[in-house]
């Protein structure tokens, strides 16, 4: 019998949100009464396919077990090894889930602490479509505003749109296949799909969510502090 890969999710939260702004780390933003990355963790642990969720820290974090006390046991993992940049923290996560014993065909999804309106579905949803594919995908939506070159602060040309799409997290591949593509593509690249896209690969994607924006502007907090409070009345109401 052939064994099935595992899944994995390695969550990079070891930025310090410098464009956020918030006075700390935004991953501890508070948001509708909880840090940021709590709200993404608990999507995650809704997602019972998930062998375990390994969470990478900066060295020197000090926060995280204050921030998300309930966080630990066999399936939910966190290290203080993350890197200068994204890229460096997820090839980090992806030498540590190596330690745990995950192997090059186990499947990793790695999703930004930073997009904490996650919901498992959506998560699902990617499982769904990449569990069968030769290379994994993204979720990530089709752009729906006329884009222009800029110019010195100006228009100086409309883009074709039509193929253009907006790269989200959760990202899916193979063990092997990204720590390979990541080695490959160094430490620049924002996403793992274009490190697995420099290697020649196309990655699938997989339609998500407008909710499944990542905080990045102090704007993008409120947002998502709104949003929360009104999931949290739906679900009392
Ligand atoms: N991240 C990380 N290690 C880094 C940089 C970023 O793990 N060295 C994580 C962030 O914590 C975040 C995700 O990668 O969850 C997406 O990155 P980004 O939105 O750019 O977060 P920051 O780098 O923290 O923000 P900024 O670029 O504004 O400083
Ligand atoms: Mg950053």
């Amino acid at each position: 019998m052939v064994k099935q890969p595992r899944l994995y999710a390695l969550v990079p939260c070891a930025g310090t949100g410098e464009r956020a702004a918030s006075g700390q780390p935004k991953q501890y933003a508070p948001l509708a009464g909880q840090a940021m990355v709590a709200h993404t963790l608990a999507a995650l642990a809704r997602v019972p396919r998930l062998t375990a969720t390994l969470v990478v820290l900066a060295p020197l974090d000090t926060q995280f077990a204050a921030h998300v006390p309930g966080f630990g046991g066999e399936r939910a993992w966190a290290v203080a090894c993350g890197g200068a940049t994204r890229a460096a923290s997820v090839a980090q996560g992806l030498v540590e889930l190596q330690r745990r014993g995950a192997g090059a065909k186990d499947w990793v999804l790695v999703h930004d602490a930073a997009r904490c309106l996650l919901r498992a579905e959506w998560v699902d949803r990617l499982i769904d479509a990449c569990a069968d594919d030769t290379v994994g995908g993204l979720l990530a939506l089709p752009v729906a505003d006329t884009v222009k070159q800029a110019e010195a602060g100006r228009s100086v040309r409309t883009l074709p749109r039509s193929d253009k799409w907006a790269a989200q997290t959760p990202q899916m591949f193979r063990l092997g296949l990204l720590q390979q593509a990541l080695a490959n593509a160094g430490d620049a690249v924002t996403d793992e799909a274009s490190a697995v896209e420099a290697l020649g690969h196309a990655p699938l994607l997989v339609r998500g969510e407008l909710e499944n924006f990542k905080i990045t502007w102090p704007a993008e907090l409120a947002l998502a502090e709104r949003l929360l409070h009104s999931r949290n009345r739906s679900e009392i109401a």
